[in-house]
């Protein structure tokens, strides 16, 4: 049966580990996998703009033995035009896979519910799944294994990158803390998927509306955009309400002394993050933005060729 993945826990923990093994694998041996040869294509489809997905997608599929093939929304039939089934239903004639980036995790899943070939989530509302693994490689490489870590998440509770956290972070067995307003909270039924995953694998989640209480003792710190795509009509409010939640230098030292800082980018400086955390000695965000790579092609490879 067709694997895709849509959200971080499509995949077990066995598989989650998998995936980032491949990942270390190919990093050290770039050109080594050619599940593409042929060239076959790969539909990558953007709803919202992109910068690292829509590169490392197209470099990394070429890096395959494949060719992407790009496709804007605006420029297609999908978006209102035609239905994501039929769209699905069409490409699986021509191409290997369909990776996309949306607004709701409804339209994917009628992609995947209606098609042959992988389809993978290069974002959607609710989740970042493919920016998790870029990131659990990314700490993986710092720290040395996942298992165990404390992972403190500060900001939009109800965002993308906070939602996977919780999923992704659970599936990996470490101990994810979200600080957020109780306002822009991570959907219940996400933090109750999260808390069953991480009965598993001894994890923990932890939800709560005090900075302090996720950074005690993390060894990693997260944040993301206050305004994620979609949201930008709520940007006043947002930014009025999310004040407490910046990842400074104070918040840092509150983390253990060894944390590393993590952004999924694009990064508002000064708002979410302090350039001097950004930019300082613990972030470790070009490692993860050149991930994203490793981590997408492992996941390409193993879609294919070994789920
Ligand atoms: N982190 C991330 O997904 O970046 P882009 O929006 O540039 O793809
Ligand atoms: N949460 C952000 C992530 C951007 C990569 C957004 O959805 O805009």
């Amino acid at each position: 049966m067709t694997r895709h993945f849509l959200r971080d826990d499509d995949i077990t923990p066995a598989e989650q580990h998998e995936i980032l093994e491949l990942a270390t694998s190919m990093k050290a041996d770039r050109w080594r996998e050619r599940p593409l040869e042929g060239p076959q294509t790969v539909a990558v489809i953007f709803d919202k703009s992109s910068t690292r997905t829509r590169v490392s997608f197209a470099v990394g599929i070429a890096d395959l033995g494949g060719q992407p093939l790009i496709i804007s929304t605006a420029n297609s039939q999908l978006g209102g035009k035609e239905t994501p089934s039929d769209t699905a239903r069409v490409l699986e004639r021509m191409v290997a896979a369909i990776v996309w980036r949306t607004y709701g995790q409804d339209g994917l899943e009628e992609m995947a519910k209606n098609t042959t070939v992988p389809v993978v989530n290069a974002l959607s509302d609710d989740f970042h799944p493919c920016q998790l693994l870029a990131d659990l490689l990314t700490i993986r490489e710092h720290k040395g294994s996942l298992a165990g870590l404390t992972v403190a998440f500060l900001g939009d509770g109800g965002s993308n990158m906070a939602q996977s956290y919780l999923l992704a972070g659970a599936t990996a067995g470490m101990h994810v803390r979200v600080a957020c307003p109780p306002e822009f909270a991570p959907a219940q039924s996400v933090v109750g998927d999260a808390r069953a995953i991480a009965e598993s694998t001894g994890g923990s989640v932890l939800v709560t509306s005090e900075p302090d209480e996720a950074l005690q003792g993390a060894d990693v710190v997260v944040t993301d955009t206050w305004v994620s795509m979609g949201k930008e009509a709520e940007k006043a409010e947002r930014v009025a309400t999310f004040g407490r939640y910046q990842v400074d230098a104070l918040a840092m030292k509150k983390a253990e002394s060894d944390a590393i800082f993590l952004h999924c980018l694009p990064a508002d400086r000064g708002f979410e993050v302090a350039p001097e955390v950004i930019d300082g000695p613990q972030s470790v965000i070009w490692d993860e933005s050149e991930n994203r790579l490793h981590a997408q092609k492992a996941l390409l490879v193993w879609l294919l060729q070994r789920a």
